[in-house]
């Protein structure tokens, strides 16, 4: 496969920071059209500035709450009035802690935005994507969906859930024109750690906590190519192929202190 043709616009959910912010970045100086959706829209706002010079091509704020069903239907109804659309379903947050202690509404969100939003918003792209065989959907998983992560019990789901769909839809893409990736980061120097309360965790990983920049550019890559599934970084590999080897009852009880609050 080839990279996907810069006629095809491209809308990135969550690109006020992070990975959002570096794929938008990237999509931008490639010279794709532009949808950014997320929350804060100043922060938008200003990006949107920045990269209308560096594409050359319309740059646009959609800011929206993918927890409320309004929100997400904001965006379904932008993608699906037209396409083929380049979409990356980046837009997610963790929470840690034990599962019956959990704020309620909080992880309630955590599920809409991680899981509902992603599956919501990959269905409105779709169609137009097939009826031009163009495009497709990068959805941001994360190594997360390998195994379950007591103490970030809702997260890890979310994220398994978002590498099933992926690995489902883009088996069924085969011989479309379309496709579906899904990526699988380990830790990254984004806002993720300070809204997850893993920073600390994440910070003494050293080499290992790898910067968005170096995961963005992994993952267009692997997007290029046309692969269904992108780990990006050498230990993540070894440690997403250690987990798939190992006995679960074995790889739960590794886990079971990592994320536990100290
Ligand atoms: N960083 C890591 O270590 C890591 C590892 C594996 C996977 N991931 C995944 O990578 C993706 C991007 O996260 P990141 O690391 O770049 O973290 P980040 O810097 O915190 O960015 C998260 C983005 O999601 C958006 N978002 C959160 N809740 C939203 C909502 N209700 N509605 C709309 N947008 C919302 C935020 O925008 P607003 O707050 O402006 O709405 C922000 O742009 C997430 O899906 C995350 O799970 C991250």
């Amino acid at each position: 496969m080839h990279p996907v043709p810069i006629s095809v616009p491209a809308l990135v959910t969550g690109a006020s920071s992070g990975l959002g912010e570096g794929f938008a970045r990237r999509l931008a100086g490639r010279g794709h059209e532009l949808v950014l959706v997320a929350r804060r829209t100043d922060r938008l706002e200003r990006l949107a500035d920045e990269l209308r010079p560096l594409s050359g091509a319309a740059v646009e704020v959609l800011g929206a709450d993918l927890e409320t069903a309004a929100g997400r239907n904001r965006v379904a109804g932008r993608l699906s009035a037209g396409g083929p659309w380049l979409l990356v379903n980046n837009a997610g947050f963790g929470t840690r802690g034990r599962f019956a202690e959990q704020d309620v509404k909080r992880e309630d969100a955590e599920v809409l935005v991680n899981a509902f939003a992603v599956r919501q918003l990959m269905r409105a792209a779709l169609p137009g994507c097939l009826g031009a065989r163009a495009g497709g959907v990068l959805n941001v998983a994360s190594t997360a969906a390998f195994q379950p992560i007591p103490h970030m019990a809702t997260y890890a789901a979310t994220k398994a859930f978002v590498l099933h769909l992926t690995e489902a839809v883009a088996t069924e893409l085969r011989g479309s024109g379309v496709r579906a990736m899904a990526l699988c980061p380990g830790p990254t120097r984004t806002e993720f750690g300070n809204v997850a309360g893993v920073e600390e965790d994440f910070a003494q990983m050293g080499p290992l906590y790898m910067s968005a920049e170096s995961v963005v550019r992994t993952a267009m890559r692997a997007f290029d190519r046309g692969d269904v599934m992108c780990v990006p970084g050498v230990v993540n590999q070894a440690g997403v192929t250690s987990v798939r080897l190992a006995p679960r009852f074995a790889v739960r009880r590794i886990l079971d202190p990592v994320f536990r609050k100290r």
